[in-house]
């Protein structure tokens, strides 16, 4: 495994690592009605079909990313999604860390490429994307349901770009 140099944020070291079911309230950051959805993400953990990784501040989350073991396994590959640092620690390399370890993650796991879909209002993801490596493959509309303040669930459609690297040399 590549050795990545330390990232100090705030005098503290960055770490990377698995959600567990006791991260589920510290996930919400005051976003009570996402509590569902959070838990929807760790079941899936607990039944193997994702890994959630945190990036994490003293053992605090800051951010999260999950990887796709299911949807792309007949094809040999992962995909990632749901993926977010807190805005006051954003532009610090978090998120180039933390997609790099889920790199790391999907090579062990013997997949041989990363997938990301990003929206085409969100050229600074895709740049970031880019620059790690990842090439466009095509586009497409995702849709996913999103939980609101007042309990109900609104479907949501994002018109998206498909990219992906192959990690053959991860
Ligand atoms: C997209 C996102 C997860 C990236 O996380 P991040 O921690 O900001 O990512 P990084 O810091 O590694 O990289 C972001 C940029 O900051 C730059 N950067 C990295 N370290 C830096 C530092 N120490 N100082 C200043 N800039 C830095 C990177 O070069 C990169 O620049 P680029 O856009 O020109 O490529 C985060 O911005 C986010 O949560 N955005 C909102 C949600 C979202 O859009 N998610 C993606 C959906 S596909």
């Amino acid at each position: 495994m590549r050795e990545e140099p330390l990232i100090f944020v705030d005098g503290k070291v960055l770490g990377i690592r698995q959600a567990r079911q006791t991260d589920l309230e510290r996930i919400l950051w005051g976003n009570e009605h996402q509590r569902a959805s959070r838990q929807a993400f760790l079941d899936r953990q607990a039944r193997g079909e994702i890994v959630m990784l945190l990036p994490t501040l003293d053992d605090e989350p800051i951010g999260h990313l999950a990887i796709d073991l299911v949807a792309l396994q007949d094809e040999g590959g992962v995909y990632l999604y749901w993926f977010h640092v807190l805005d006051p620690f954003a532009r610090r390399g978090i998120g180039t860390a933390v997609v790099r370890r889920a790199e790391e993650i999907a090579v062990q796991a013997g997949r041989t490429f990363s997938e990301i879909a990003v929206g085409k209002n969100n050229p600074d993801a895709r740049r970031l994307y880019e620059r790690l490596g990842y090439q466009l493959i095509g586009e497409r509309v995702d849709s996913w349901l999103s939980a609101q303040p007042d309990g109900s669930q609104v479907e949501v459609f994002d018109n998206n770009w498909v990219l992906r690297k192959s990690l053959g040399e991860v």
